[in-house]
C-alpha cells in the first residue's frame, strides 16, 4: 500500500446505494423511453436484453471486481489501478480516460440538472398556488406551473431558457439568469458532496436521495396507472400507450426487418453503457473502495438489477404512455423521440400541463430527475478526485479544488456556447461516445485477457454471498469483447466522418476538442509522473518483502 491514509464506504447497503445512484440517472428516465420508442418499441429490448446479459452483467462483475482488486493494492484510480493490473505502462496512459471521459460527461450533466432545478422550482411555484398559497415564479413571462398551452410555446419556452437561439443567450438578460444562478448552486452541491468524502458525502447523500427517488417514482407511476382514459379519444388509453412502447412489430415492419437495422443495435448498446455506468471508470473507482472481504458479487447484481427496475419499470411505463394519452401519437414524432431532451423538457411538461393535480406531479418528477442527476454526476467527479490524491499525494481539498477549475471552465463552455447546445452536443460525442466505447473495448480486454478469469473469480468470491456463474468468463473473452470490437466499428463507420469534417470547420467543435486534448494531455502527465513513484514504490516493497524478518533471522 503506497498511501497510509485510505477512504472506505461505511456500509454495504451504502456501496449498493451508491453505485445504483451513479447507475440510475436521466438515462433512465429520459433517454431510455425515448430510444425504446424510437427504434421500434418492443423490438429495441431484444438488442437491448442481449446487449444487459452479455455486455452490463459481465462488464459489471468484472469492473467491481478489478475495482476491489487495485484498492486492496492502494489504487482507487483508473490510471493506477491498470497500471498496477496490466503491469505495463501502456495501461496506465490509458487509463486518463477513464478521467476524462466521466469529466466531460460532468461538465454538460451539471448543466442538465440545472435544467431540472429550475423546472423543479417553477413547478413549486404552481404547486404553491393551487394549494392557495403565495405563488413564486422565476420567469415573469410565465405563469407558475409552466402553463403555456401548446407543444410550440413548451419548445419556445425550453429554447429561450437554455439559451438555444444563441450563443451566450443566458448572459444577456437585463437580469442574472436564473439559470444561470441555479446551474452555479448545482456545480457547488456537487463538489461539496465530493468534497466531504466517500463515506460523509456520496454515501450519505445517496442514502437520502435514492429512497426519495424511489417514492417520487412510485407516487408518478401509480398516478399515470389510474388516469383512465383522460380525453376520452380513441387511441389515447394507457394500454395504447403502452402498445406504442413495447409492441414488437410496428409501423407494418416485421420484426426482422426492424432488427436489420444495424442502428437499433447501436442505440441499445449505447443506452446500456450509458445507463448502468459501466465501462467508464466509475464503477472501478467506487470498487476500489469497498472493504476487502465484502461482497462484491451480490452488491454488483443489485446495483445492476436497481438500475434495470427503474430504467424499464419506471422509465418504461411512466412516460410515453401519458404523452400519448394527452397529445396521442402525433406529438412524438422522431425528433421528440429521438432526443430525450426534447421528451422530458417539452413533451413531458405540456402533459403535466393537462394531468390533473398536474402541478405537483410536474414538480416531483423534476425532483425525482434533479436527485437521480447529482446522484449521477457525483460519481463522475471521483475518479479525477482519486487520480490527483494518489499521485501527488495530495489532501483531498487540493484535488477537490484542480477538478472544480476543470469542470467550471468545461460548464462554462457548455453554458455559453449553447446555440442548439452544440458544446452539450460535441462534448458528448467525443466523451459520452467515442470515449466510453473505447474505455469499455480495452477494459474487457485487459480483464479477459491479462488479469484473466482465474484472478477475477478469485477476487468476486471472497466474502460474496453468492457464486459467480463461470460462464460469466468464457462470456466475457469471447462474446463482449468481440462484440465490443463490432459494435465500436459500426459506430466509428457511422459517426466519424461526419464528425471530423465538423471539427474541421467548427469553431465550437474546436474549442470542445483541444478542451478535450488538453485535458487529456494534463492527467497523461500527471499519470506519467505517479508512475514514476508507484513503480519506486512497488520495487522497494518486493526488496522488503525479499529481507528476511527478525523473527526469520533469530529462527
Ligand atoms: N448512468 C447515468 C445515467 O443513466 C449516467 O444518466
Amino acid at each position: 500500500m503506497h498511501r497510509k491514509k485510505k477512504e472506505n464506504w461505511g456500509s454495504q447497503l451504502g456501496v449498493i446505494l451508491a453505485v445504483a445512484g451513479s447507475a440510475v440517472g436521466l438515462g433512465n428516465y429520459l433517454r431510455f423511453p425515448g430510444q425504446a420508442a424510437l427504434y421500434g418499441g418492443g423490438a429495441f429490448m431484444i438488442p437491448y436484453l442481449f446487449s444487459f446479459l452479455f455486455l452490463a452483467i459481465p462488464l459489471t462483475w468484472s469492473e467491481w471486481a478489478l475495482g476491489r482488486y487495485g484498492g486492496k493494492h492502494g489504487y482507487n484510480s483508473v490510471p493506477g489501478i491498470y497500471w498496477f493490473t496490466g503491469k505495463k505502462r501502456f495501461w496506465g496512459y490509458f487509463g486518463t480516460m477513464g478521467i476524462v471521459v466521466p469529466l466531460f460527461i460532468n461538465m454538460y450533466y451539471v448543466y442538465l440538472e440545472g435544467w431540472c432545478l429550475v423546472y423543479a422550482i417553477q413547478y413549486f411555484g404552481g404547486t404553491l398556488r393551487t394549494l392557495g398559497l403565495p405563488s413564486y415564479t422565476l420567469f415573469e413571462s410565465v405563469s407558475p406551473g409552466l402553463a403555456l398551452g401548446s407543444t410550440e410555446q413548451y419548445s419556445q419556452f425550453f429554447a429561450g431558457l437554455v439559451g438555444m437561439q444563441k450563443d451566450g443567450a443566458i448572459f444577456s438578460g437585463s437580469i442574472l439568469s436564473p439559470l444561470l444562478i441555479i446551474t452555479i448552486f448545482c456545480v457547488l452541491f456537487n463538489f461539496f458532496l465530493i468534497y466531504r468524502g466517500i463515506a460523509n458525502g456520496i454515501e450519505k447523500f445517496c442514502k437520502i436521495a435514492m429512497p426519495l427517488l424511489f417514492v417520487c417514482s412510485i407516487i408518478i407511476l401509480i398516478r399515470v396507472l389510474t388516469l383512465g382514459n383522460p380525453t376520452g379519444q380513441p387511441g389515447q388509453s394507457y394500454f395504447d400507450g403502452l402498445g406504442f412502447l413495447w409492441n414488437p412489430t410496428r409501423d407494418g415492419k416485421s420484426l426482422f426487418e426492424t432488427l436489420n437495422n444495424p442502428e437499433i443495435w447501436l442505440a441499445a448498446t449505447s443506452q446500456i453503457f450509458f445507463s448502468v455506468s459501466v465501462g467508464f471508470g466509475l464503477i472501478l473507482t467506487y470498487a476500489s473502495y469497498v472493504r476487502p472481504k465484502t461482497d462484491i458479487a451480490l452488491s454488483g447484481f443489485t446495483a445492476t438489477s436497481v438500475n434495470e427496475f427503474c430504467e424499464v419499470v419506471f422509465g418504461g411505463l411512466m412516460i410515453v404512455p401519458p404523452a400519448i394519452m394527452f397529445l396521442g401519437i402525433s406529438a412524438l414524432t422522431p425528433e421528440k423521440l429521438g432526443s430525450s431532451l426534447s421528451m422530458g423538457f417539452i413533451v413531458l411538461p405540456n402533459v403535466f400541463e393537462q394531468m390533473p393535480a398536474g402541478q405537483i406531479f410536474g414538480f416531483l418528477f423534476f425532483v425525482l430527475l434533479f436527485l437521480a442527476g447529482v446522484t449521477s454526476a457525483i460519481s463522475m467527479l471521483q475518479p479525477a478526485i482519486a487520480m490527483l490524491e494518489e499521485s501527488f499525494l495530495i489532501k483531498r481539498k487540493w484535488s477537490v479544488l484542480i477538478t472544480f477549475l476543470f469542470c467550471a471552465t468545461g460548464t462554462s463552455l457548455v453554458v455559453w456556447f449553447s446555440q442548439n447546445a452544440m458544446m452539450l452536443d460535441t462534448f458528448d460525442f467525443w466523451a459520452g461516445n467515442l470515449g466510453l466505447f473505447l474505455i469499455a473495448t480495452f477494459q474487457t480486454f485487459m480483464i479477459a485477457w491479462i488479469w484473466g478469469s482465474k484472478n477475477m473469480f478469485k477476487e468476486l468470491d471472497e466474502g460474496a454471498k453468492i457464486r459467480v456463474p463461470r460462464f460469466i468468463g468464457f462470456v466475457l473473452k469471447y462474446i463482449s469483447a468481440p462484440y465490443l470490437i463490432l459494435i465500436f466499428a459500426l459506430w466509428a463507420w457511422k459517426s466519424m466522418g461526419s464528425r471530423l469534417q465538423q471539427l474541421g470547420s467548427d469553431p465550437v467543435a474546436q474549442i470542445a476538442f483541444g478542451m478535450f486534448i488538453t485535458t487529456i494531455l494534463f492527467f497523461l502527465l500527471v499519470t506519467h509522473l505517479a508512475m514514476k513513484y508507484w513503480k519506486k514504490f512497488e520495487d522497494h516493497s518486493k526488496v522488503l518483502e525479499e529481507i528476511p524478518s527478525k523473527k526469520e533471522i533469530t529462527k
